[in-house]
């Protein structure tokens, strides 16, 4: 679905990603961490189009080039991202917010009532339908990051990234983020990309994690493995795996 070959992102002197490979397949959760500062919302900003990879890059999403391409396009691709600082639309309503989702990110021209459809949809699937109608700065962060997702939701993609959406949630809000995610996944057959520092939320549901340090990946392998893996830990987890 997703191929990133040899992706390099250069901030003047500062290799913030380096000559990085990766796949993602379908219906597949995959976990990207590693310290900060390691360049994984940087690979983010290169996949979704928001800054341009170093020559040389490849990213292919289900064989169509992304490099170089805008991010709407990107997104009427299929690939959606939410933001590592929540971006929801705070004037606006939740339903109006998802209903931007639908619109943004849909490869047909929808109406205002298709895409209406798409966001209550969405956000019953979230299990936010019930706020439809409240101001979406006026909700709770943790059903703010229930909103993010939905409004990816809406756009219909095959793929989501989702950048570090567990950070500042309760142990018991996390637990639900995490089953949402995991349904995106099997009910609707879409495929995930998490940035997480929140090693007990991406342990669990990811098939398998990337770890970046410094810019390059210095390992990739199912959860069990990482959490074992030497040169991970000394790099990152130290003893909190
Ligand atoms: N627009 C930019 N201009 C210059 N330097 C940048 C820019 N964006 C990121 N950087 C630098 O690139 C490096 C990687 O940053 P990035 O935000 O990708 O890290 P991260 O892995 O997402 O970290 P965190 O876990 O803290 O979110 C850092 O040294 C950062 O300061
Ligand atoms: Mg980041």
């Amino acid at each position: 679905m997703l191929n990133v070959d040899g992706v390099t992102k250069e901030f003047g002197g500062l290799v913030a990603v380096d000559n990085v490979d990766l796949e993602i397949g379908d219906e597949e959760i995959v976990g990207l961490i590693g310290p900060n500062g390691a360049g994984k919302t940087t690979l983010f900003n290169t996949i979704t189009g928001i800054l341009d990879p170093e020559d040389g890059a490849v990213i292919e999403f289900n064989g169509d080039n992304l490099v170089q391409r805008e991010t709407h396009e990107i997104a009427k691709l299929g690939v959606i991202r939410t933001f590592q600082i929540v971006r929801v639309f705070e004037e606006m309503s939740v339903l109006e917010n998802a209903t931007a989702g639908a619109l943004f990110g849909s490869s047909e021209s929808l109406s205002r009532s298709e895409a209406r459809e798409k966001a209550r949809d969405a956000l019953e699937f979230i299990g936010l339908a019930d706020q439809a109608d409240v101001e979406a700065g006026a909700l709770p962060i943790a059903q703010q990051k229930q909103l993010e997702l939905a409004r990816a939701l809406a756009a219909d993609p095959q793929l989501v990234l989702l950048d570090e959406i567990a950070s500042g949630l309760t142990p018991g809000e996390i637990e639900g983020l995490t089953e949402s995610i995991e349904r995106i996944r099997d009910e609707r057959g879409i495929s995930v990309f998490w940035i997480e520092h929140i090693m007990d939320a991406i342990m669990g549901v990811a098939d398998r994690i990337v770890v970046l340090h410094s810019g390059q990946k210095i390992a990739e392998n199912t959860p069990q493995e990482i959490r074992n893996n030497e040169t991970v830990i000394e790099a990152y987890l130290g003893d909190s795996a």
